[in-house]
């Protein structure tokens, strides 16, 4: 098993996926399951700040077998009570829950246990913020993928303006391009993008339950100047130096 954590937007799931398709190995995106199951918590109208009762929604969820992940990196998503949620689990109303309902120590509990069967015991490249940590701490390669904020948010706010422009964007005509507040101007994308970020990265890294911090064990990698195909190309030789390359002949 291969994990990577990380803030978001550092590039871990254009890596992992990537790194699992050159093994031939499952993809598993952690992230995906908080992710489902704040949406679930959001649909059942439950209010964020009543602990047992999201931990309670997340628990009947899990054991009626309702969150299934799809861990082909080629297919992967995630499918809620057999509704294919992949896309609306990255819109805002979840991205703007999902730290909270991921700081129920119930809910990580039901939810790395999914995980763990996902990964299984060979043969997953896993992405997150507490895998190398908690979820699976004897895997064989442990990344630490970090990148400038204002980089992570860029990138970020590329992926939020394409699904503006794909589903919910205006018509240009009309739209006054000298106009800061404009939802659609790239810079403004950007700065909202960037506060986001930092309130996740402070709320995820600062909760008591397993916090996104290193392993110690980690090979940090900073790829603020680097391009994903030579992040990829450096994770696969950490592979092939723990012996994945053996194994594979
Ligand atoms: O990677 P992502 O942005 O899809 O993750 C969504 C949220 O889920 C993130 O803000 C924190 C939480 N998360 C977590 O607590 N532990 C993980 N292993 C993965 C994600």
């Amino acid at each position: 098993v291969i994990t990577v954590d990380g803030p978001s937007g550092s590039g871990k799931s254009t890596v992992s996926r990537r790194v699992a398709a050159a093994l031939g190995w499952r993809y598993v995106d952690t992230g995906a399951t908080y992710r489902a199951a704040t949406l679930a918590v959001l649909r059942a109208g439950t209010p964020l700040d009543d602990a047992p009762a999201v931990a309670a929604v997340v628990a009947a969820i899990v054991e009626r077998s309702g969150l299934v992940l799809r861990t082909s990196p080629d297919d992967a998503g995630v499918c809620l009570d057999g509704e294919d949620v992949s896309a609306e689990i990255r819109r805002s109303p979840v991205t703007s829950a999902v730290s909270a309902v991921s700081a129920v120590p119930e809910v990580r509990r039901a939810l790395v246990a999914l995980q763990r069967a996902a990964i299984g015991a060979t043969g997953a490249v896993a992405e997150g913020r507490d895998v190398g940590t908690v979820v699976v701490p004897d895997a064989l390669v442990k990344v630490y993928l970090d990148a400038d904020t204002q980089v992570r948010a860029a990138r970020r706010a590329g992926d939020v303006s394409a699904g503006v422009s794909a589903s919910e964007s205006a018509p240009s005509e009309g739209r006054d391009p000298n106009d800061p507040n404009d939802p659609h101007d790239v810079q403004h994308v950007v700065a909202a993008v960037a506060a986001d970020l930092a309130r996740r990265d402070r709320f995820d890294s600062t909760r008591a339950d397993s916090p996104l911090r290193p392993a110690t064990e980690a090979v940090h990698l900073d790829a603020t100047a680097m391009t994903a195909d030579e992040v990829v190309a450096e994770v696969l030789q950490l592979a092939v130096v723990a012996g994945v390359g053996v194994v594979r002949g």
